[in-house]
């Protein structure tokens, strides 16, 4: 096993041995290809560099007490990649490709997975982009996907604490009828000048609102949004948000402990009224919201008076990152043990 400091890892790039491809052309698929090169040969014409044809996904696998090797929710990743490809006009990789791919690639860089206990886990990061030339507005005719991995920590350095958020109402991520609920770089292209403004002004990332009428909650930054109150749990329902896989599976344990889910518009209105409050998703499972500030009219909601998580969100956390360790039982078969780890 390679000597990391597994509690320390930031989330961010880490090389590891090998990645996996698969290139489209002539209209299918060819072989999965596995490459130690972390750099990739493209056409300076290809559509993913001029017109933004480029989709991924963001996953983890996880080492639990019993040493098996966990993927949570691959299939959900995969749907979503499906329906990114589609809003795009690029090729769609099949279910096969895609698990075998993610499977290559954890088998073969099997001494980067963090031990468990570490807090740390490993991502994976599926990529799928038009690689063929084109100078006018047109899809590609040829594809390539990647599928890299690399052992990570939390995304907020924060980790399972409360953090502050910054509501933005001068930019948006997507447009109301938009991109904004699927994974393809132009979102996040969108968002960057918003987030490190935010960050430079002393929050872990900007609050973005409906962009149609800058009115209700839309998500934060790279994760979904929700809210507790009277033994509910609601969440935003927009077209503008990515459709969280974490946030899926927190709606589910929400119903197995008892509460309502509400997915539905959330006005900003509505923060004062809210018991906990955080944001989800598989970076951090749940990064608690202590504080939101309105960068416009300054107004400020505080949450986590204590200093630390309420205890619904508690809760969830810790029943779910029990089930991607495999310590908790999986009544929901939504883990996959990846064999040979
Ligand atoms: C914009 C955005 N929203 C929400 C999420 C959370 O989604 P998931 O729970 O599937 O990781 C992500 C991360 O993938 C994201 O990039």
């Amino acid at each position: 096993m390679e000597n990391i400091e597994w509690g320390k890892l930031p989330f961010g790039y880490y090389k590891t041995d090998y990645n996996v491809r698969c290139f489209y052309r002539n209209g299918k698929w060819g072989e999965l290809e596995v490459s130690s090169s972390e750099y990739i040969n493209i056409h300076m014409a290809a559509t993913a560099l001029h017109y933004g044809q480029e989709a991924f996904e963001g996953m983890k696998a996880f080492r639990g007490k019993d040493g098996k090797v966990r993927l949570f929710r691959w299939e959900e990743n995969y749907k979503r990649m499906a329906r990114s490809a589609d809003s795009i006009v690029m090729a769609e990789v099949s279910k096969d490709v895609f698990f075998n791919a993610i499977t290559k690639a954890v088998q073969m860089n099997a001494r980067f997975i963090p031990p468990y206990g570490t807090g740390a886990s490993l991502y994976i990061r599926p990529l799928l982009f038009g690689s063929g030339p084109q100078v006018g507005v047109k899809p590609a005719e040829e594809y390539m996907f990647v599928v890299f991995v690399g052992p990570v920590g939390p995304y907020f350095k924060e980790g399972f604490n409360p953090v502050k958020v910054q509501i933005v109402k001068d930019y948006d991520r997507a447009a109301p009828q938009g991109t904004g609920q699927f994974k393809v770089g132009g979102n996040y292209a969108a968002s960057l000048k918003a987030g490190l403004r935010s960050k430079s002004e002393g929050f872990a990332t900007a609050l973005f609102l409906d962009p149609k009428e800058k009115k209700y909650i839309d998500e934060a930054g790279p994760a979904n949004f929700f809210g507790i109150k009277d033994n509910r749990y609601i969440t935003p329902k927009s077209d503008s948000i990515l459709p969280s896989i974490t946030n899926m599976s927190l709606q589910q344990l929400a119903r197995d402990m008892g509460m309502e889910v509400e997915a539905r518009a959330i006005p900003v209105d509505e923060l004062d009224s809210f018991e906990e409050v955080g944001a989800c998703g598989t970076a951090a499972i749940i990064s608690p919201i202590g504080t939101i500030v309105d960068r416009h009219t300054k107004k400020t909601y505080e949450y986590c008076r204590t200093g630390v998580a309420g205890p619904i969100s508690t809760k969830m956390y810790i029943t779910l990152r029990a089930i991607q360790e495999g310590e908790e039982e999986d009544t929901h078969g939504w883990t996959h043990v990846v064999e040979g780890v």
